[in-house]
């Protein structure tokens, strides 16, 4: 058995029992009441029914939602050390600073400092917390009570992201997420189509059999459908890679690139948190999330180097590497959205590539699109979620390399430029719409944390910009 989702941070808000704590500024912390991110503990000093924390966030210039993320998510992971279990956060200057915009920061650094990872030893500890954001003018409580329950749902979908990319391959197989991706459809609210392969092969999709007939598992294409504003004249496009165990195929990976297969996931399972969020804040916009699922590994059907295969698209593929597989999945989704559904922009998110680790490191995700506004909504998005991005260039002399001797493209095209590259393969699946690509291999998965809201494994990654993208209330 697995757990999804573990409920077992409580968050509560209220203008007590806090009132007559004294306002503490940002200068009283910097002058070494705690530094970035070391909390203070109070005690019973101020209250007597909650410890007390202060958490120093820095100077307040420098005050960004990925800061109030990670020095909230250090202070919890300080006091999870020191085994206390329930606290108050006192927040009422960043609140009437801010506005209600930084409890999104504040309850994912919360959530997301005291996350641990789903184990499968035989026993485990499974502390419950209680945290209590105190402090808040009286006028302000019910809105910071509203934002903390959307803002909890938020964390908690980027947590279901982290549990579904850390399953190990053997539980999380196509037909495995797929009846997870069905579970939460029923219970938020969105409708969720499985595609099987007798008809995903009458769609035409033969670039996603292709790959799927590596493995031992099923393929399947998820279909998600939420429609948050019936009225509204966009719906989008979000394409997620899914595939759960990259072995690379017969291009083999080497045995130290191996350990990170499970996570190949990690585009489909962001794509699943979206939605869940989505639907459970009711946000307005309509967005179909698809994720095409299925191994890349070695079997007799497996396809090899040099091969040609078809595409949804009509367009032929010359198989120059079997480890680049992700591209041909999200190919087939990228067209099955255009043709088969009403979308009027697409966004893809995968781990597509090594060279975006390269690039980037593990902080920085890449994106490539054809549309300058679409892009700019998004990086502007990624900025309120706290998360950073960078937009790598498509060029025409880039497009050529991609040009195949015997077939319409081919699926690698140098030793150099592989993000870009990637991208470019992908634009060729797309028919005059606004199309944003996500790389995010380097992201979505961390040895160990490079942000203090993280832990080591998956990341969640991207779950805050796509959401913080369709949701614009400020409420
Ligand atoms: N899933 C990998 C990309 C990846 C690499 C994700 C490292 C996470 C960490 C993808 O399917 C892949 O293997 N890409 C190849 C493409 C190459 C053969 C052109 C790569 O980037 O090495
Ligand atoms: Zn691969
Ligand atoms: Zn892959």
């Amino acid at each position: 058995m697995y757990t999804i989702l573990k409920q077992n941070i409580h968050i509560d808000c209220g203008a007590g029992p806090l009132r007559e704590t004294p306002r503490l500024s940002f200068e009283y912390l910097e002058e070494g009441m705690a530094n970035h991110g070391e909390y203070l503990h109070l005690s019973k000093q101020f209250c007597d029914d909650y410890e007390t924390i202060v958490i120093g966030l820095g100077q307040q210039s420098q005050l960004s939602s990925q800061r109030v993320k990670a020095c909230v998510a250090k202070g919890m992971k300080a006091i999870a050390y020191d085994k206390i279990t329930t606290c108050g956060i006192h927040i009422t200057h960043l609140v009437e600073e801010y506005g209600l915009s930084i409890v999104d920061a504040l309850v994912e650094g919360i959530m997301l400092g005291l996350y641990a990872p789903v184990s499968y030893k035989q026993t485990q500890e499974e502390p419950a917390y209680q945290v209590f954001l105190c402090g808040i003018a009286p006028a302000m409580v019910q809105r910071v009570k509203q934002r903390t329950t959307y803002a909890k749902n938020l964390a908690e979908s980027i947590i279901l992201t982290r549990n579904l990319v850390n399953m190990p391959a053997n539980y999380l197989t196509p037909t495995t997420f797929a009846d997870i991706a069905k579970d939460i459809g029923q219970q938020e609210g969105f409708q969720v189509e499985v595609l099987e392969e007798t008809e995903i092969e009458t769609l035409g999709m033969s670039a996603l059999l292709t790959v799927g007939s590596s493995g031992s598992k099923r393929t399947r294409l998820i279909i998600m459908r939420y429609t948050g504003d019936p009225l509204g004249k966009t719906t989008t496009a979000l394409v997620g890679k899914g595939i759960t165990c990259d072995t690379g195929g017969y291009c083999l990976k080497p045995s130290q690139s191996m350990l990170g297969i499970k996570g190949d996931m990690a585009g489909g399972a962001t794509v699943l948190g979206v939605m869940r969020v989505l639907a459970k804040n009711q946000v307005k916009s309509n967005v179909i999330g698809v994720i095409p699922t299925c191994e890349n590994r070695l079997s007799r059907e497996s396809y090899v180097p040099g091969d040609v295969i078809g595409s949804m698209s009509g367009k032929t593929i010359e198989i120059i590497n079997t480890d680049a597989e992700g591209r041909l999945i999200l190919a087939d989704s990228l067209t099955y959205v255009q043709k088969k559904e009403k979308v009027d922009r697409v966004i893809d998110i995968a781990t597509l590539t090594g060279s975006i680790v390269s690039a980037l490191g593990f902080s920085t995700a890449g994106i490539l699109s054809n549309d300058k506004g679409f892009a700019q909504d998004f990086l502007e998005a990624g900025k309120t979620g706290g998360e950073q991005y960078l937009q790598l260039p498509i060029y025409d002399e880039y497009r050529k390399l991609l040009e195949s001797d015997i077939a319409d493209i081919k699926n690698v095209g140098a030793s150099y430029l592989g993000t870009i590259t990637a991208g470019i393969f992908l634009e060729n699946f797309i028919q005059d719409i606004p199309w944003i690509h996500v790389d995010i291999a380097g992201t979505a998965w961390v040895d160990s944390p490079v942000f203090e809201y993280q832990a080591k494994g998956a990341t969640g990654s991207s779950v805050t910009t796509l959401y913080h993208l369709f949701d614009s209330r400020n409420v």
